[in-house]
């Protein structure tokens, strides 16, 4: 079942998904957390600090596990995801950095490190996702066949070059990735998918009322039953 929620402005948008996030934690306090990077989640980030310092919520009992990583980067590289979690939020926040936990890309060894983690750690009840032009979610490009556990993947040129802005040229952009696999995805008790901007207008009604299939793995995200979409108003244009 997908609710799809259109806000009116940058702000209401970040603060409905900050405070989607903030009401599982005060429900739930020990919630495991999935997490994303990617622009949009950045001004959710800056809301949950904010909620946090005015002690509207605690990430004490916490834990999150996030998407994806680039494969490649040492942890301390500017881009790396893990370096991107912990300036964007992680640092600002009282969730343990032990509880934080984001792929490592360096070997398949490690992807299934990470799914045997996953496993161990139980269901996730929040998994909060972005969606590139492409359709991806974390890094499952367009495929004949999407993997279920956490793989390491080529990444499409199209996402390496909607990722070069942050790198100071495509070259250094990595080819390959880690991320969560849809099995793994899916497997959330809850999604929270977040897209803004007229970019994403196409791909968003294509991932939620388009047919269901692997060229856009954001479809499959309509075979599960709670789904919970935030848009503002430019990406839900099309719906
Ligand atoms: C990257 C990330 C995805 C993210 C996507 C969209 O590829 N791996 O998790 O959803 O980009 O990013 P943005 O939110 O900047 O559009």
């Amino acid at each position: 079942m997908i609710n799809i929620i259109k806000v009116n402005s940058e702000q209401q948008f970040n603060e409905t998904g900050a405070g989607i996030i903030a009401s599982l934690l005060q429900s739930n306090p020990r919630a495991i957390l999935g997490l994303a990077t990617g622009g949009t989640p950045v001004g959710v980030y800056q809301k949950l600090v904010e909620l946090y310092r005015e002690g509207v919520v605690s990430f004490k009992q916490a834990s999150s596990y996030n998407l994806d990583e680039y494969v490649g980067l040492p942890e301390n590289h500017p881009e790396s995801y893990r370096r991107f979690m912990n300036e964007k939020l992680f640092n600002h926040i009282d969730i343990p950095i032990e509880n934080t936990h984001v792929p490592s890309g360096n070997s398949e060894k490690a992807a299934e490190e990470y799914t045997r983690l996953l496993e161990k750690a139980g269901q996730i009840d929040l998994q909060l996702l972005g969606v590139g032009h492409n359709g991806h979610i974390g890094f499952n490009e367009p495929s004949e066949n999407l993997h279920g556990p956490t793989h390491i993947v080529e990444l499409d040129e199209l996402t390496r070059q909607a990722n070069a802005r942050y790198f100071p040229s495509i070259e250094e952009v990595p080819t390959h990735a880690v991320t969560m696999g849809i099995g793994t995805i899916l497997q959330a008790k809850q999604i929270l998918l977040m897209a803004k901007g007229a970019d994403k207008a196409e791909i968003v009604a294509k991932a939620l009322k388009g047919p269901i299939t692997t060229q856009c793995p954001a479809s499959l995200l309509q075979t599960h039953a709670n789904v919970v979409v935030v848009l503002d108003q430019a990406a839900g244009g099309l719906l």
